[in-house]
């Protein structure tokens, strides 16, 4: 199935990468949903919502000051720099990533679309200043800005819009591919979930890269790659970087 995809994406004419958080667990970040994750610990409806972190930012934050040192920690994974590698061999035209983490683009990644915004900047709910999220100290929580607001991280909480930019551009993206790489996303988030289903409703062939089959695998993929994004992913490189292979093949 490696070796199909690899003749699939060698065909294709744009491929489409899109990222959820089981890319960066060998990252050593835990992603949302599976046994260890993070909301088996912290409550999405107490620590993840807009409404929470305006009724209790000092609450919210502790949550994040705890992740933002995971965060500091963590170095992009072999299956980041595979999708770093598949762009600079031509091979994929943008990573569209549902995580904060800024893992793809540390990996070498040019072209990625944070649909989920970033943690590496904070905004002022109040005035909406941004500041660089490593000038802000975490000593003092919630973080203030100048302004006196509370600093928000700059990434979306359940109950606020896509940023417009990000969300446009997704969907140019997913309309336009011939095959979207889906990568460690148990899809169940709205509205970035929709993103394969544009995909497909536009004839891309859609391979799902997961440790697990997910509701994308019965209704919307094409075929899945069992197996870590790490492992998966590194051996298409492979498949793709082989003498004779040379990545790029246009009909
Ligand atoms: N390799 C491949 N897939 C993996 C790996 C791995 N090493 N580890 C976990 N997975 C898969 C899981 O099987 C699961 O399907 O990654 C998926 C992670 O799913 P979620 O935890 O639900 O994360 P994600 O899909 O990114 O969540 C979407 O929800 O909480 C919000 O805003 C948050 O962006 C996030 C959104």
């Amino acid at each position: 199935m490696i070796h199909k995809t690899a003749q699939t994406i060698k065909r294709a004419k744009k491929v489409v990468a899109f990222t959820g958080a089981g890319i960066s667990v060998e990252s050593g970040i835990p992603d949302f949903r599976g046994p260890s994750g993070l909301w088996e610990k912290y409550d999405p409806m107490e620590y993840a919502t807009i409404e929470a972190f305006h009724a209790n930012p000092k609450k919210v934050w502790n949550m994040h000051k705890e992740m933002a040192v995971l965060l500091e920690k963590s170095r992009p994974s072999p299956a980041h720099r595979a999708l770093a590698r598949l762009e600079e061999m031509g091979n994929l035209s943008s990573v569209i990533t549902q995580n904060i983490d800024y893992l793809h683009q540390e990996a070498g990644s040019k072209r990625v679309i944070e649909f989920h915004g970033t943690s590496k900047d904070l905004v002022c709910i109040l005035c909406g200043q941004y500041y660089d999220r490593r000038m802000v100290k975490l000593n003092v929580l919630p973080p203030q800005c100048s302004c006196s607001g509370v600093l928000k991280p700059n990434f979306v909480f359940f109950g606020e819009p896509i940023p417009w930019g990000a969300h446009l551009e997704a969907k140019e993206e997913a309309a336009s591919c011939e095959v979207m790489l889906v990568v460690g996303t148990s899809a169940v988030v709205s509205p970035a979930c929709d993103l394969p289903i544009i995909a497909k409703q536009h004839g891309a062939i859609i391979v799902e890269v997961n440790i697990e089959e997910t509701q994308l695998t019965r209704f919307i993929s094409d075929w899945i790659l069992k197996g870590s994004a790490s492992d998966i992913l590194s051996r298409l490189v492979g498949e793709l970087s082989a003498p004779g292979q040379i990545g790029i093949e246009r009909s």
